[in-house]
């Protein structure tokens, strides 16, 4: 066991039921009995279809359910505090602090109508007691780590007049700016240019390694949780179906599900002449109580052949 597995956990869900209407044991669930752990400098890349119920496992890590949503069962802890008990003042607290969330969309995530030295020095003074002063230059540092260029000079822009790159830098500036210790990363490269996404990855990929927090990262692209996580967890219609490291599930997945998934990316290997294979699952009756064993989805083509390859972690660069 390396140092990174024999660590406590920063995040720790236990048996997560997550339903929708009620909490009646019979109500549809959307997660059902999710375990993961997430512990510090570690990076878990979440990686599933659309509605598989990815973001909703990422907003209840951060206390963040929907309304008409509720935890069913399970214990979402954080460094012993169970966050699904606590009150919306106690995670108002620790949310922006010590946990924080990185979206998919920078221009939704931002305030169109304040600069970007006003939205990261609201942030900074809402958790910590710094003085204007002190909080511009905190503003000033944390835009520096995120390799957002000229600093000083850009400080007064506003969203709009910021690519959509260097908008998800001031995202990630903000979500990173009071030190959290665990951070959920959804989909944050999604929405970003091929060019401007391998620079964000390396960015969230350098800070976990020199801030040394915990993240969860959600995509539904294992080519990108190749490139940026230790660990993946497959999730598939709100359950957990194949978890490991992330080479182990890369080279040698064993669920059907996952090979399905594999199979279905195109490669830069990949020549014209060959048709991209559609991952076509039969979709599973959503139930509370069927098992994840139950879940064997996949069409056809279980000659499988891995084609997702490892990327290589590179520098910081949009
Ligand atoms: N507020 C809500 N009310 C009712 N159902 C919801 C709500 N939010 C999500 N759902 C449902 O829960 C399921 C999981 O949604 P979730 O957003 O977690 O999926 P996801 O894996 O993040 O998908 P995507 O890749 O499209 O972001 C989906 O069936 C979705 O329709
Ligand atoms: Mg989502």
């Amino acid at each position: 066991m390396n140092t990174l597995q024999s660590a406590v956990p920063i995040i720790d869900v236990q048996n997560l039921t997550v339903s929708l209407g009620s909490t009646a044991v019979d109500a549809p669930a959307l997660v059902h009995e999710l375990s993961l752990q997430v512990r510090p400098g570690e990076c878990v890349g979440l990686v599933g279809e659309s509605g598989s119920g990815k973001s909703l496992t990422g907003l209840t890590t951060m206390g963040l359910l929907p309304e008409g949503l509720h935890v069913r069962a399970g214990e979402v802890k954080f460094v012993g505090d169970d966050l699904t008990s606590l009150s919306n003042a106690e995670l108002r607290k620790l949310r922006g602090a010590e946990l924080s969330m990185i979206f998919q969309d920078p221009s939704a995530a931002l305030n169109p109508t304040r600069t970007v030295k006003k939205q990261l020095v609201d942030v900074l003074r809402a958790h910590q007691s710094l003085s204007k002063k002190e909080a511009e230059e905190r503003a000033v540092v944390a835009l520096e780590d995120v390799g957002f260029p000229n600093p000083r000079e850009r400080f007064n822009s506003f969203p709009f007049q910021l690519s959509g790159g260097l908008k998800q830098r001031v995202c990630i500036a903000m979500a990173l700016a009071c030190r959290p210790r665990f951070v959920v990363a959804d989909e944050p490269t999604t929405n970003l240019d091929v060019s401007v996404q391998e620079g964000i990855l390396n960015l969230i990929r350098a800070r976990i390694e020199s801030d040394g927090f915990g993240c969860l990262f959600v995509s539904h692209d294992l080519g990108v949780i190749g490139a940026v996580a230790d660990r993946v967890m497959v999730m598939y219609a709100g359950q957990i179906v194949e978890a490991g490291p992330v080479e182990s599930i890369l080279n040698n997945p064993q669920h059907p599900y996952t090979r399905g998934l594999i199979d279905a990316a195109p490669t830069l290997h990949s020549t014209k002449d060959e048709p991209l294979r559609p991952y076509t699952a039969v979709r599973p009756k959503m139930s509370p109580t069927r098992p994840a064993s139950e879940m064997v989805p996949v069409q056809g083509n279980p000659e499988h052949t891995v084609r997702v390859s490892l990327e290589t972690r590179g520098d910081t660069n949009d």
